[in-house]
């Protein structure tokens, strides 16, 4: 069994991995199945970092992965997300309280929308991130003089670019972003018992814009993210 201090680190692209794999000292790649994960040091931490892949499934088989290997003593999710809250810009970052899946729902069977039946039988719709976690990253943001708000993110197999969506999911969930792993990488860790955390920078606002502003600034946002993670790693010493 591997060292259980290590924090996990999972993003969905390539572009979000490249400044924080760059930063890794003594890299070690191991795959597992279609999965790299990079261990090493990161700002005086160890860590594990890999590249799920865009989508709930992704993030969901390589979170379970990365857990059941290498026992990390947290997770966090990090990468770009859409803008929900009002006033949000480009590059402000948000640490999840919990997050949400916003394309789980029962139709005319009648059950709440975003309800999560566990195989325990427990239901929760709200998966809470784990609060010492959401503070640390929260301090970080706030070290790295950038915007940061903190509130629930909602993520789900879409790429939401469209006001009315954007809107409902608002109403719905009272979510401040949304994005398309960190509530799967979040159910699973709950099935692990593994605390997890979900930082994210904002690259558009999940409007009929986003198509232009994510390609735009996805990597301006993605880096925002990556500085952050570092300084909460480096606020862990
Ligand atoms: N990630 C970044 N922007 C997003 C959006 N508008 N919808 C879903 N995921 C995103």
């Amino acid at each position: 069994m591997e060292n259980t201090c290590k924090i996990g680190i999972i993003v969905a692209m390539r572009s979000e991995l490249e400044k924080l794999a760059g930063m890794i000292s003594s890299p070690v790649t191991e795959k597992i199945g279609a999965h790299e994960f990079i261990s090493g040091r990161l700002a005086s931490q160890d860590v594990i970092l890999a590249c799920c892949g865009v989508g709930k499934v992704n993030a969901a088989a390589c979170a379970a992965e990365m857990i059941m290997r290498y026992a990390p003593a947290a997770v966090i999710n990090t990468g770009v997300a859409g803008g929900l809250a009002d006033g949000m810009r480009v590059g402000d970052i948000v640490v999840a309280d919990g997050a949400v899946e916003h394309d789980l729902d029962y139709g005319e069977l009648g059950d709440e929308r975003g309800m999560i039946f566990f195989p325990d039988g427990r239901e929760e719709k709200l998966l809470a991130a784990d609060e010492g976690t959401a503070d640390a990253l929260y301090l970080a943001a706030e070290k790295a003089a950038l915007g940061v708000r903190r509130g629930v993110v909602a993520s789900g197999d879409v790429f939401v670019s469209d006001s009315k969506k954007k809107q409902d999911i608002v109403a719905t969930f009272g979510a401040v972003a949304c994005e398309m792993e960190g509530a799967a990488i979040a159910h699973v860790c709950r099935l692990f018992g593994t605390p997890f955390g979900i930082l994210r920078s904002i690259s558009d606002s999940a409007n009929e814009d986003s198509p232009v502003d994510f390609p735009t600034f996805v990597k301006i946002a993605a880096d925002n993210a990556a500085s952050v993670i570092v300084n909460y790693l480096d606020g862990l010493n």
